[in-house]
């Protein structure tokens, strides 16, 4: 699809833009890098170098506290001022939507178990829970990789971290998929499902805080014994805090997992060369996946100070927005980015980000991918991908396959 140059409008939340915002990400980086979205008083980064640059602003320039992934309605009003951010009292919000110190606070007091040492230990469970979903879904001959096997394993694997029974991790999944679903306007208000997920939470954290916390469960325990401007938080303040692991830690995974197999089998040449060697190759395999198949097309910020930005003056009050998915193919940063190479050279990646915000789940991600790529690859000796029955549905935001139907044909 070619998009003309002159009269050219951007709005991420056009049904065509939704349905493949690819082609406008085109036009956005050679003609319009900086592009001003007037009605949404925005200005959106489509060139890697600018998003990186802006995301390696220091604290607080600018701040979380309308969201990082804005709803359309949020974006129509305009901020004639900096925006501040959510009370602390007599409850707190998510520690997403504060600026510096806090943010940091409450980030570094659940997000050691994320970090290499504790994601290592993750490795059995996974590899476990990825070899009898596939004993079970390989019997069947057809299932869809998204839903039925990706999004289990990163559901079950949440549901491990946070100890809630592997069990419920269909249902975990499901109410992720709710709430997370959009139409032109947005996120779709999706109350009850949130509240699903907090009442899986809130218990376990009331539980461990009467049980005493001996740190043996750093993402609960050291939110246990942060003090946020002198006090402890309630269960429910932590539960909403710990929402967005939760979260993030099931929505995005199964959409590259299942994107990457697709793009494996189209391109037999290096499906054969990632084959021969598994245990080194998935790795590699799975950074060029982050690349070219991570659904997340975007996140924003709200500018607290005057400041400039690729060029641009920005006053406290308006956004910016960076392209991610743009980003990930700009021909200035990779060569042929819209090409698929399972080994491409990949020294600076903004798949998980960049800065304060950068992707506090980035080594369980890597950690699952190369797993289920392994043992898929092991097990499974040829495979095709029901192309026409597989779903990408227009998305604001995350706009990956939701259902991927896979025929085994045979097996090792
Ligand atoms: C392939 C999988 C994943 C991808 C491509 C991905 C990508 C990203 C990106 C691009 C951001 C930056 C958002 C921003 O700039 O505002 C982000 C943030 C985040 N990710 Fe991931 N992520 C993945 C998996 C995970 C996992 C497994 C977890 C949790 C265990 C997780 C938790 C989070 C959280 C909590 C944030 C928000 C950080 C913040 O705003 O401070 N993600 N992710």
């Amino acid at each position: 699809m070619n998009i003309a140059v002159d009269n050219f409008v951007y709005d991420p939340f056009a049904p065509e833009v939704m349905s493949n915002p690819l082609p406008y990400y085109e036009v956005l980086r050679e003609h319009f890098p900086v592009y001003y979205a007037e009605q949404y008083d925005t200005f959106f980064l489509s060139r890697f170098q600018d998003a990186l640059d802006f995301l390696s602003m220091p604290a607080n320039v600018f701040v979380t506290n309308e969201g990082s992934v804005f709803n359309r309605p949020v974006l129509l009003r305009h901020n004639t001022a900096a925006t501040s951010d959510p009370p602390t009292a007599p409850a707190m919000g998510s520690h997403l939507n504060y600026g510096a110190p806090i943010y940091e606070l409450v980030r570094q007091a659940h997000g050691k178990q994320l970090r290499p040492g504790h994601v290592k230990r993750f490795e059995p469970f996974v590899r476990a829970m990825v070899r009898s979903k596939l004993d079970e879904l390989i019997e069947r001959k057809r299932f869809d990789l998204v839903h039925e096997f990706a999004g289990v394993i990163s559901a079950s694997t949440i549901c491990h971290l946070f100890h809630i029974p592997v069990e419920n991790a269909t249902d975990v999944l499901d109410n992720i998929n709710a709430m997370t679903r959009t139409d032109t306007d947005g996120f779709v208000e999706a109350r009850a499902h949130q509240f699903a997920l907090l009442e899986y939470v809130r218990p376990l954290v009331e539980a461990r805080r009467a049980e005493g916390p001996d740190g043996s469960w750093p993402l609960v325990d050291g939110m246990l014994e942060l003090r946020v401007e002198g006090r402890e938080l309630t269960d429910m303040e932590i539960a909403i805090n710990l929402m967005c692991v939760m979260v993030g830690g099931t929505e995005t995974l199964p959409k590259v997992a299942a994107h990457g197999l697709l793009e494996l089998r189209r391109h037999p040449d290096q499906l054969a060369e990632v084959r021969a060697d598994l245990s080194n190759n998935c790795a590699v395999a799975a950074e060029e996946m982050n690349r070219f198949c991570g659904p997340a097309q975007w996140f924003g910020r709200t500018a607290r100070e005057k400041t400039v930005v690729a060029g641009q003056v920005v006053e406290p009050g308006q956004r910016v927005v960076y392209l991610t998915q743009s980003a990930n193919r700009d021909p200035r940063e990779f060569d042929r980015p819209d090409q698929f190479r399972w080994n491409r050279s990949i020294p600076r990646t903004l798949a998980f980000g960049f800065g304060q915000h950068f992707c506090v789940g980035i080594h369980l991600a890597r950690l699952e991918e190369r797993i289920i790529l392994q043992e898929f690859l092991s097990r499974i000796d040829d495979y095709d991908i029901d192309v026409d029955e597989a779903t990408r549905n227009p998305a604001t935001f995350q706009w990956g396959y939701s259902h991927m139907p896979v025929i085994v044909r045979s097996t090792f």
